[in-house]
């Protein structure tokens, strides 16, 4: 064989080993235990913790059932409970555990409602220099049935 072609394959084989290496230090033991993923990334997400309870859950009996009923007849319907309440599955649980205020800003409403030139026109925005006062929006506004107090 060619000395050069020897060196060239020397060189192949040095990186191979150092790959095969280097992949058995830094591939965790589980991975492939099930399929082409770290199997104890498995239990991982099972034990993450659960957050959000879903607006079912809020308007079971002797729990929020007017304001379900109202908001789900609403075309707020649209707009979970948790995403103005944040995360409630600690409540729904626990009720002596409160959920985080909802945010009453007008920056809030406004995330979805400001005029934006991408929305489609069809969706309900306003300027707001110029509407409501600078008040609060739920000052005029019910936020579980937005039309109207
Ligand atoms: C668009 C945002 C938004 C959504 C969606 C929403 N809320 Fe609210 N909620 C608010 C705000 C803002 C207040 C405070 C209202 C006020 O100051 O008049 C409030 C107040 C409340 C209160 C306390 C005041 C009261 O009227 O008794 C409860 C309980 C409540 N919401 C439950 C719910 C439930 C249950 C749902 C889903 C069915 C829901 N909310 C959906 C924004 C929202
Ligand atoms: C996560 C986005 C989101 C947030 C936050 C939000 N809304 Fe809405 N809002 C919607 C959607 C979606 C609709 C329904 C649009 C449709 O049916 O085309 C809507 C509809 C409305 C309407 C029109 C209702 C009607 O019957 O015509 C008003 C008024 C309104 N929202 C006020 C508010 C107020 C006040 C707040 C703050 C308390 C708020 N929204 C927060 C998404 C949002
Ligand atoms: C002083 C009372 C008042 C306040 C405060 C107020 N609104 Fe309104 N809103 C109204 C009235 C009245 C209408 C219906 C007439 C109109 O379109 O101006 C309305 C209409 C709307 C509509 C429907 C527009 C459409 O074209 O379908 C949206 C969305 C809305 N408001 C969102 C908000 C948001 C978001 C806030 C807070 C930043 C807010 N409003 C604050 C009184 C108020």
């Amino acid at each position: 064989m060619q000395p050069h072609l020897k060196r060239v394959i020397i060189l192949l084989v040095i990186a191979l080993i150092a790959f095969i290496f280097i992949r058995s230090l830094i591939v965790p033991d589980s991975f492939g235990q099930y399929g082409w993923y770290r199997g104890e990334s498995v239990i991982d997400n099972r034990n993450l913790q659960v957050g959000y309870a879903g607006s079912s859950s809020c308007g079971e009996e002797n729990c929020h059932k007017t304001i379900y009923s109202i908001w789900v007849g609403s075309r707020h319907k649209a707009v979970n409970c948790e995403i103005c309440h944040g995360p409630s599955n600690d409540h729904v649980n626990n009720v002596r555990i409160m959920p985080e205020p909802a945010n009453e800003s007008r920056e809030y409403c406004g995330l979805c409602h400001f005029e934006r030139a991408a929305r489609p026109a069809n969706f309900p925005q306003i300027d707001p220099e110029t509407h409501g006062e600078n008040l609060r929006c739920a000052y005029c506004h019910n936020p579980h049935k937005p039309w109207f107090v």
